[in-house]
């Protein structure tokens, strides 16, 4: 359990958060982090969630839990369509949502409410905030970066970048600089007018909210933060990277396979390749079997994290031909989920391949460990060339997935000087993390204003 340790708390303030999580890991992992950072300057939490992926309360003694039903049937709560899904959780989620949050504010006893902390991609709860003048605050758990591409939305879609067209795939982006049209937002779904409206209400319901919290640092953004605090004129906070805060998480859904520790343990310092696409992409059965030739063709130790779910048409790995693993005499091993954080933070682990998805990103970036990019949906693609092409930390592999191509990036990431070159300048950011995080540091003062400006909320209360 990651109680917060006593030496870092604050006394008690004698006010409460409601905070909100979307029920996806990415999401979770995040908000709960900062659960326990804003526990840790002396607020009380109430974790309001829903029944679908619920976090598992016995990990967090120290908050309060109140579920909420979601409506989903059981066949609604597929990630293989995470728009509607998402979409489906704002229309079901109404009524149940603001009846719990009645409830709560007419439980106050002794604790006031200061605010509701809520995931962005909740964008129906601004008007439920609204209609009981509770503020509330939005936790982007995605970098800026991105966020400010869907706030271009109604540019790229007046100027016709997207709906992306296959002949302009490669062609640029100029108003959003390095962004190449395929770069775009882009999910697989049933109609992509939600994914449209998706996007628009995310961004128009935090611009309406009274602040804008980040699981990111200024030094990485500081361009995008200059930007986005013209466009959006509400307190901002920069205070990442969370996961720094306090070592581990609780808040995984999976159960983490930590056997892969004890692998690690006996690999060459910076030797082996950690490879893992996040809780919601899939890939196809002719990828899936690429990308294990391209690993085992490059001759370097990697560590495969194959989510059941991963492959479409699989339960697990069974398109590995017989006796893969075997072959490899140890070089490889696979789980079905790992430890990421502790795995990153091994000091066998010399490169990452990922999808980019923004924890991922990050929790590379604190760990100084340079990329392999395979973006997928969504933020992952934006992510992946600020990696490739801003930061200079990571290799865009951005055509299609062959095992050449593949056994060649992971010799240029863990052999090459190219790969050198990335890790050194990862490290600098790695050390970024750690100023950023002490006292004076950038996240740190952002933090203390938070607290600030959460004390300074008219607090809610039923006296
Ligand atoms: C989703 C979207 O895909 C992503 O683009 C968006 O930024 C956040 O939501 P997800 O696929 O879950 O993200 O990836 P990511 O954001 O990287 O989060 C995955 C989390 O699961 C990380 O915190 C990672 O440490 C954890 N993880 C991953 C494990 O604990 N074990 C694993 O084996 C793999």
């Amino acid at each position: 359990m990651e109680k917060p340790r006593e030496s870092r708390m604050q006394q008690r303030k004698g006010v409460t958060l409601l905070l909100f999580p979307l029920p996806l890991q990415g999401h979770i992992n995040p908000m709960l982090q900062l659960a326990n950072i804003l526990y840790s300057k002396g607020f009380s939490i109430i974790i309001i969630h829903t029944k679908f992926n619920s976090p598992n309360p016995s990990k967090y003694p120290h908050f309060t839990f109140r579920s909420i039903p979601d409506g989903l049937f059981e066949h609604e709560t597929s990630t293989a369509d995470v728009v509607h899904l998402v979409t489906l959780l704002n229309i079901k989620c109404i009524r149940s949502f603001h009846d719990s949050l009645i409830k709560l504010l007419l439980d106050v006893k002794e604790e006031p409410i200061a605010c509701l902390i809520t995931d962005a991609d909740w964008y129906f709860t601004q008007a439920v905030a609204d209609s009981m003048k509770l503020p509330r605050l939005v936790l982007r758990t995605s970098n800026i970066s991105s966020f400010l591409v869907y706030a271009a939305l109604p540019l790229l879609l007046e100027k016709g970048y997207i709906p992306i067209k296959d002949s302009q795939l490669e062609e640029p982006v100029p108003e959003l600089p390095p962004l190449k049209v395929k770069d775009l937002p882009g999910v697989k779904t049933r109609d992509v007018e939600d994914f449209y409206h998706l996007l628009a209400e995310l961004v128009n319901e935090t611009k309406a909210s009274s602040g804008l919290i980040w699981n990111s640092f200024e030094d990485l953004e500081q361009v995008e933060l200059s930007a986005l605090c013209k466009d959006f004129p509400i307190p901002i906070f920069t205070i990442g990277p969370f996961h720094k805060y306090f070592p581990a998480t609780s808040s995984s859904l999976l159960t983490q396979d930590k056997s892969c520790i004890s692998w690690l343990d006996k690999k060459a310092p910076n030797s082996v390749l950690y490879v893992s696409f996040g809780s919601i992409a899939d890939i196809n059965e002719a990828e899936f079997l690429e990308i294990a030739w391209g690993l085992a063709n490059s001759n370097q130790p990697f560590l495969w994290v194959v989510r059941p779910g991963l492959v479409l048409g699989s339960e697990w790995i069974e398109p590995l031909p017989h006796g893969f693993l075997e072959k490899l005499g140890g070089r490889g091993c696979i789980v079905k989920w790992a430890p990421q954080q502790e795995v990153l933070a091994h000091p066998a682990i010399g490169g990452f391949w990922t999808h980019n998805g923004w924890n991922s990103t990050l929790e590379g970036i604190c760990e100084g460990v340079p990329m392999i990019c395979h973006p997928i949906f969504g933020d992952q693609r934006i992510n992946a060339r600020y990696v490739a092409d801003i930061w200079r930390i990571g290799l865009h592999l951005e055509y299609k997935l062959e095992r050449g191509v593949i056994e060649r990036a992971i010799k240029r990431l863990l052999v090459e000087a190219e790969g050198q070159e990335m890790r050194k300048r990862i490290m600098t950011l790695k050390e970024k993390v750690e100023h950023c995080l002490k006292q004076g540091g950038s996240s740190y003062e952002s933090l203390e204003r938070l607290t600030s400006y959460i004390l300074s909320l008219q607090p809610l209360s039923s006296h």
